[in-house]
């Protein structure tokens, strides 16, 4: 699969941090074996012209004098654009270059930075470097010679920038994986952990996952497309989001009082106790202790209930106390209207209370409206 920007750029970023080349990169050192003066001219003859006339130049002593000829600096410009992955030869060329500071172009600059070993300090240290315009000497030297801080703050913003990915609609996708998790017996704490490694049972996890999905509302047609590359994506928004949850601002929560509003019949058929018809419970408020460790990501307002469809629409309502310190954060702002607290994936929800109101829907409809069959009151953790 070809990579995108992003990857390439994210193996760049990962080389920096590790202390290794890039991976399409090359070592000074393993450049200096290959000297380009010395290639047999049918060896050259085989080269791209820019190449060529690029060694022919190193070979003469002229290199400075050749690259100031329009159309040999453009050649050279194609040849160097055009570069792969470069052998060591190709990488000598471009240091033999870059030491004659003969490089006044973007582009060769770049692919300096991009192929060889050479640091940022000497790069900025460079006639040629300086004559570029400072927001492309930035631009390049950021994208190639980040510094680890910089580069671990650029990572960082990709994982936090998967929480609005996940708000404006990809709970539809991540919280069913989530659950299909939960359904193959593998707890929060285990696929949390950034270890965990689910390709032993992907081919079963993919399968209940779309399953899931499609049952709670996503088209067929696109989930069955869904392969072990979507599941590689989405298990990916899930990893970025446990790994920054603590970065993410911490909301303030007025009272500690949360709500939630979820579709009863789903309700029911995972956690069948809350169910007041098959269990029998009359209405009115039902003492309860039963703990449920929620699955998925966990969207909740501060907002008062009766102002938010997503809880006036709903079947039942979870009314939750979160104490600080909460693991309760703001993770985007697509929606600053529906002022939500989000909790992360394996929350501990301990039920205290149920207030049935199968027949009548009075029963605290000034603070719930009156829709919801059921309202669970319930502490989070
Ligand atoms: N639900 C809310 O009260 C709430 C609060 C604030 C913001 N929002 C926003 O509304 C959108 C939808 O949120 P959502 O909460 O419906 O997404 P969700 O993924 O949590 O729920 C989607 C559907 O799956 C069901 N479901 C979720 N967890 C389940 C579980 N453990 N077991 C069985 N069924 C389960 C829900 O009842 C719902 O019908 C998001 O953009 C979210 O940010 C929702």
């Amino acid at each position: 699969m070809p990579k995108t920007d992003k990857s390439a750029l994210r193996e760049v970023l990962e080389s920096i941090r590790d202390g290794t080349p890039p991976a399409e990169g090359i070592s000074e050192a393993a450049a200096a074996a290959g000297p380009a003066a010395t290639a047999e001219p049918a060896a050259v003859a085989a080269l791209s012209e820019g190449q060529a006339s690029v060694r022919q130049a190193i070979a003469e002593g002229n290199l400075a004098a050749e690259l100031a000829k329009p159309d040999v600096k453009a050649k050279a410009i194609r040849w160097v654009k055009g570069m792969g992955s470069p052998g060591a030869e190709e990488v000598a060329d471009l240091l033999a270059m870059f030491r004659a500071d003969v490089i006044a172009d973007a582009d060769l600059l770049e692919a300096v930075l991009k192929h060889t070993a050479i640091t940022r300090e000497e790069a900025e240290a460079t006639a040629s470097f300086k004559k570029l315009p400072a927001f492309k000497r930035k631009q390049i030297l950021d994208k190639y010679r980040m510094s680890p801080e910089a580069a671990a703050k650029l990572v960082e913003d990709e994982d936090k920038a998967k929480g609005e990915r996940f708000l404006s609609s990809e709970y539809r996708i991540v919280n069913p994986l989530l659950a299909a998790l939960e359904e193959l017996g593998v707890d929060p704490a285990v696929h949390q952990s950034p270890d965990y490694d689910y390709r032993p049972i992907e081919a079963r996890l993919i399968q209940v996952w779309k399953r899931i999905a499609i049952a709670r509302g996503s088209s067929p047609v696109t989930v069955e497309t869904w392969d072990g590359d979507n599941l590689k994506e989405t298990y990916g928004v899930v990893r970025s989001m446990a790994r920054v949850w603590d970065k993410y601002e911490v909301p303030d929560i007025p009272g500690g009082a949360v709500t939630r509003g979820d579709t009863g019949a789903f309700m029911y058929a995972a956690y069948p106790f809350l169910d007041p018809k098959t269990q029998g419970y009359p209405d009115g408020e039902l003492a309860f202790s039963k703990t449920i460790t929620w699955p998925g990501v966990m969207s909740t307002t501060v907002g008062d209930p009766k102002d938010h469809n997503f809880i006036q629409a709903k079947s039942f309502i979870w009314k939750l106390q979160a104490r600080a310190p909460h693991k309760g954060r703001i993770i985007g702002s697509i929606n600053p209207a529906e002022q939500e607290v989000t909790f992360p994936v394996g929350s501990k929800v301990i039920i205290e209370k149920l207030i049935v109101r199968v027949h009548d829907k009075t029963l605290h409809a000034a603070e719930f409206g009156s829709v919801a069959d059921v309202i669970a009151l319930a502490r989070l953790e």
